[in-house]
């Protein structure tokens, strides 16, 4: 069981210490990582992915539980609690959907079959274009691919804690992400550019020069500007759907959208 992750602080990019004693993040809570480029952010959650000793470019240092965490939880892949996936993640193996989700489900020792129909649903759910049990892994698109590896992460592989770095860009359905965001007993943590995502996770970490610089609690003014920005953010959708349709956009249409 994951109580709680923490971080210890370690250096910025010019060597001086971070300015916190330590950063606690609680099961079920959600986190987002925002702040410039080149800030540090996907450096952070691969501290945490890495579950660092000090031995990283950072020198963060992260606990599980308040514990350093056994070796064998850091090096051996199928006691990490911890799922990483990012703009890049792919699968390199020559097998169909439900080949790969039945190897990995019979590695986590699951007997019941229908978790891999179910987690191609709820994979289906994140992406518009629909992934078969018989697609091979290696021809699914960058967006289905993470839609895959996150419904993976969260009903095979049963990982509490879910990194997830910039897949809003990623062809994945931001009300569908939005929604785990607010049913999850998980620690989830997004890198993010996203301000609807960024406004919806109940702790923002900001980055700078490679530092953790705050850290902010939403509050309920942030919350309703989400609602206004995802409405917003379903007209732009909207329209973006017709676009790709090959649509012209009509007086019609935009009476329809912006209704
Ligand atoms: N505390 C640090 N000490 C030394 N190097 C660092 C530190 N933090 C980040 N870096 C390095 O700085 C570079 C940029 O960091 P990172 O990739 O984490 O930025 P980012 O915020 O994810 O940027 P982007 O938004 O472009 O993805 C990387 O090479 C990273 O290893
Ligand atoms: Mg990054």
């Amino acid at each position: 069981m994951i109580e709680g992750i923490t971080i210890l602080p370690g250096l910025d990019k010019a060597g001086s210490k971070e300015r916190f004693e330590k950063l606690t993040l609680i099961a079920g809570e959600t986190v987002s990582i925002v702040g410039p480029t080149g800030s540090g952010k996907t450096a952070l959650i691969s501290d945490i992915e890495l579950l660092a000793q000090g031995d990283t470019s950072t020198k963060r240092r992260i606990l599980i539980n308040g514990e350093v965490p056994a070796e064998e939880v850091r090096y051996n892949p199928a006691l990490k609690p911890i799922a990483m996936i990012t703009q890049n993640t792919k699968c390199f193996t020559d097998l169909s959907t439900e080949e790969f989700l039945h190897i990995h489900a019979k590695a986590r020792k699951i007997v019941d079959k229908k978790i891999i129909l179910d987690t191609i649903e709820l994979a289906n759910k994140f992406t518009g274009e629909k992934i078969n049990k018989e697609t091979r892994v290696t021809v699914l698109s960058g967006g289905q691919t993470r839609s895959l590896l996150i419904a993976d992460a969260i009903l095979i592989g049963a990982a509490p804690v879910i990194l997830l770095d910039e897949i809003e860009n990623a062809g994945i359905f931001k009300q569908e992400v939005i929604d785990i965001i607010q049913s999850t007993s998980k620690i989830i943590i997004f890198v993010t550019h996203d301000p609807v995502i960024a406004l919806l996770t109940k702790k923002r970490i900001i980055m700078e020069n490679g530092a953790v610089k705050k850290v902010l609690c939403q509050n309920e003014f942030e919350t309703k500007a989400a609602e206004n920005l995802l409405e917003l953010d379903k007209r732009v959708g909207f329209i973006r759907e017709e676009l790709r349709a090959g649509n012209e956009i009509t007086k019609e249409l935009i009476s329809v959208s912006f209704a």
